[in-house]
């Protein structure tokens, strides 16, 4: 097994992270993050989500925040798109890249977009048509990968079999999400051990909460089987207003002191990463998530 020498870090922080936050966030306060992740180094960084307001009030000035962005070279804004209706917006507002969302758990897709399935699969065949014939690039997720607040435990043959629909529809790249974090390096292992014969590693990326604390060993193990995109969330913001209790991303300060360990490229800079991280969290008035930022500022006295 050997261990990819880069990995591209998908920032989910200003979309995963803020949208499950209670108290309404300024336009700026989204920008400044935004850019910041950007000036730390960060290529890929999901800025908002073009889904019903009403589910979630947090994201409803995405389109504000996309035509406000400071672009950067280099760097694709992405956002979350449910539906055509969502695409629609996003195009409008110049997202660089969007991302369908699906889920391995009945139960959960009905609750997070209101379908079962199979319907949610219907639903993104006229978004990627879409999307396609604008040029713009799609990125399937999976949710409840490693388990399900509503159903338990997943079958990895759920997941296969949702993932592999997302990339025969067009999807480049599918993001596996542990909605609620409560995988492990076993189920991680095991989960692996059904996609990987069937799916290349390089059309894979992790996506973990941290709940229970076990995302960077999971990571670790997709790692060890060439998974080169990982998903992380600034100070560890976030979590899923439709998966309660969960807690947010896994933070990118610590994916990338693991990658720094591992001597893996991401082109991130840690320490002005970190700032990002603790501008952010003195903004929503509360103290980082990530291990690392805390340990950095405790030795810095
Ligand atoms: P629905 O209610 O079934 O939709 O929602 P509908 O088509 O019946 O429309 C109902 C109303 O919603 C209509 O407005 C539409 O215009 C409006 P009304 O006539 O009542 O005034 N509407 C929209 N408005 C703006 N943008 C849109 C849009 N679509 C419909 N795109 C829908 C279906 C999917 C829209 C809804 O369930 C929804 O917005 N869900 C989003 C839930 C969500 O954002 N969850 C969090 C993100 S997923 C996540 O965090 C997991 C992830 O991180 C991976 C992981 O961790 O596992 C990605
Ligand atoms: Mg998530």
């Amino acid at each position: 097994m050997s261990l990819p020498t880069s990995v591209t870090i998908v920032e989910v922080g200003p979309r995963d992270g803020l949208q499950n936050e209670s108290t309404s966030i300024p336009l700026a306060t989204k920008l400044r993050l935004i850019d910041d992740l950007a000036a730390a180094g960060l290529t890929v960084i999901e800025a908002g989500s073009f889904v019903n307001p009403k589910w979630i009030p947090q994201m409803a000035d995405s389109a504000e925040v996309f035509r406000n962005l400071q672009r950067r070279p280099g760097v694709r804004y992405t956002a979350l798109t449910p539906n055509l209706q969502g695409l629609e917006r996003a195009l409008e507002a110049g997202a660089d890249e969007v991302a369908v969302f699906g889920a391995a758990s009945e139960a959960f897709s009905r609750k997070n977009i209101n379908c079962s399935i199979a319907d949610s699969l219907q639903r993104f065949e006229p978004v990627m048509a879409k999307a396609q014939a604008a040029n713009v690039r799609v990125r399937g997720y999976v949710s409840c990968v490693l388990g399900c607040p509503y159903e338990g435990d997943i079958e990895p043959q759920a997941v296969l079999e949702v993932a592999r629909a997302l990339l025969a529809m067009g999807c480049y790249e599918v993001s596996l999400g542990d909605t609620i974090g409560t995988g492990t390096a076993g189920s991680t292992q095991r989960l692996l051990d059904v996609l990987l014969p069937h799916i290349p590693a390089q059309q894979l990326a992790l996506h973990c909460h941290d709940t229970y604390g076990q995302a960077l060993a999971n990571i670790l193990v997709g790692l060890q089987h060439g998974i080169a995109t990982i998903d992380a969330s600034v100070a560890g913001l976030g979590g899923c207003p439709y998966a309660r209790g969960a807690s947010g991303n896994v933070a990118t300060e610590d994916v990338l002191y693991l990658l720094n360990g591992l001597g893996i490229t991401t082109g991130v800079q840690l320490e002005a990463l970190v700032a990002a991280g603790q501008r952010i969290s003195s903004a929503l008035g509360r103290p980082t998530g990530s291990r690392v930022a805390r340990a950095m500022a405790a030795s810095a006295g």
